[in-house]
């Protein structure tokens, strides 16, 4: 195949067969396709989108571009994935859960994306925290202790890895098809027999409006299904951010504060929703779930499996339990409320847009972090404040990109004379 040919084909609206996917893909992951065709291509992509045929062919081609794992010794093994979202912490939180319920999480996760957060990334912000591990330490550990997370590496669906990364500076992530190839190439590869889907939708999600989330949601369940997997999609509103905060470190911190019991309520409740999915999908019942599900963040198991994790992949464990060790940017700004009222939006997009700024997300490929900035959100919407009160908390290292961060916030908040309506954090099932 002629690659400019095939970049034209697209760019003109048709579509490609299985066969010249691989082309494409295979030979982009091979290092025979060079970045600036593949870019593009991704371009053309976005602009002409895929049919459904052709996104289910391209997800086959890129989990079909390393090896499959095989997860069959392991008993009931689960799989997670958010579409992507400002202040999701939830994997951090929700795997451990599922670990002590019984089950088995092997997953594959990735770093952050475009104005949203990653669980590698996150993690990362741990010392000696290591993604890579070997397929045989990845197994023993998903048996041992029931998690185990891999980041994308030449083994597995390195398809995605390279396209991920190439999406992420490109401009090209929110395209239905490219996102839902991409998550499902990793579940694909990854193995599990069950996948919770958590689609977020909203202002600081990729999809913005409940119709395109559900388009995305059926079309990753569609995936997942002819291929053999059980597979279940939560829609979650992502208008504001989840939880209070926003930036690698202080998400960690957010997440072990959850684990142990002492998380933001909606945070707190998503998790539970989606372990409860879960372990629907392995046939229980859902009140039994529920309950279960909240006794792994009072009793302390599922920080027992997360300290287990941590350790078992070189991290410190003793950031675990001594959250003053986390490396937190020391400066600090205040967005406040220009008047009094009631806080009636915190725009999520605004929020991950102002941690990029700031450094903890990257606008070139393979650039290094800044694991300690990022945004606390002191009064959540629906929360009343006086004229002059910090809302937003900015943290950051020596004012690198604070004026931009300061003024993406002001552009984001909504202070209102009456409270708004409750947003619902559940808004859809697939
Ligand atoms: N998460 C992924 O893994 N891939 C995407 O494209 C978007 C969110």
């Amino acid at each position: 195949f002629n690659v400019p040919d095939l970049i034209r084909k697209k760019r003109d609206g048709a579509a490609h067969t299985r066969e010249e996917l691989e082309a494409l893909v295979l030979g982009y992951t091979r290092g025979e396709v060079p970045d600036y065709q593949i870019s593009a291509w991704l371009m053309a992509v976005y602009l002409r989108g895929m049919q459904e045929q052709e996104t289910a062919d391209l997800t086959l081609v890129m989990a079909g571009s390393g090896d499959l794992m095989n997860l069959e010794g392991l008993a009931r093994t689960v799989d997670k994935h958010s579409t992507g979202g400002v202040g999701d912490k939830t994997s951090l939180i929700l795997t451990p859960m599922l670990s002590a319920l019984g089950l088995t999480v092997a997953k594959m996760s990735g770093r952050g994306l475009a104005h949203t957060g990653g669980t590698i990334d996150k993690l990362e912000s741990i010392p000696g925290w290591t993604s890579e591990l070997p397929e045989d330490r990845f197994l023993a550990q998903a048996r041992e202790i029931g998690l185990a997370l891999v980041g994308q590496s030449k083994d597995l669906a390195p398809a995605d890895g390279k396209l991920y990364a190439l999406r992420d500076v490109t401009a090209t992530v929110d395209c239905l098809p490219l996102i839902a190839s991409s998550i499902m190439s990793k579940k694909l590869a990854s193995g599990a027999h069950t996948v919770v889907l958590d689609v977020k939708v909203g202002a600081g999600a990729f999809m913005r409006t409940l119709d395109d989330g559900r388009a995305l949601a059926r079309a990753m369940v569609d995936i997942g299904t002819r291929a053999g997997r059980q597979v279940r999609a939560v829609l979650t509103d992502m208008d504001t951010p989840l939880g209070h905060m926003a930036g690698n470190s202080l998400e960690v911190l957010e997440a072990l504060a959850t684990l142990r019991g002492e998380g933001p309520h909606d945070l707190t409740e998503l998790c539970v929703a989606l372990a409860v999915e879960a372990l629907a999908a392995h046939g229980e019942d859902e009140a039994a779930a529920e309950t279960r599900a909240r006794a792994t963040l009072q009793d302390g198991s599922a920080l027992q499996r997360f300290r287990a994790f941590v350790a078992a992949q070189g991290g410190d464990a003793s950031y675990v339990d001594e959250p003053g060790k986390f490396d937190v940017a020391p400066g600090r700004a205040d967005v406040t409320a220009p008047q009094a009222g009631f806080v009636e939006r915190i725009d999520a997009l605004s929020v991950g847009r102002a941690v990029l700024a700031l450094g903890g997300g990257r606008e070139r490929k393979g650039e290094a972090i800044d694991h300690g900035v990022g945004v606390e959100v002191l009064k959540k919407p629906g929360e009343a404040v006086q004229a002059g009160e910090a809302v937003l908390r900015l943290y950051h290292r020596g004012g690198r990109g604070l004026e931009v961060a300061q003024t993406l916030l002001q552009e984001g908040l909504r202070v209102a004379a009456a409270a708004p309506a409750p947003d619902a954090l559940i808004l859809d099932r697939v």
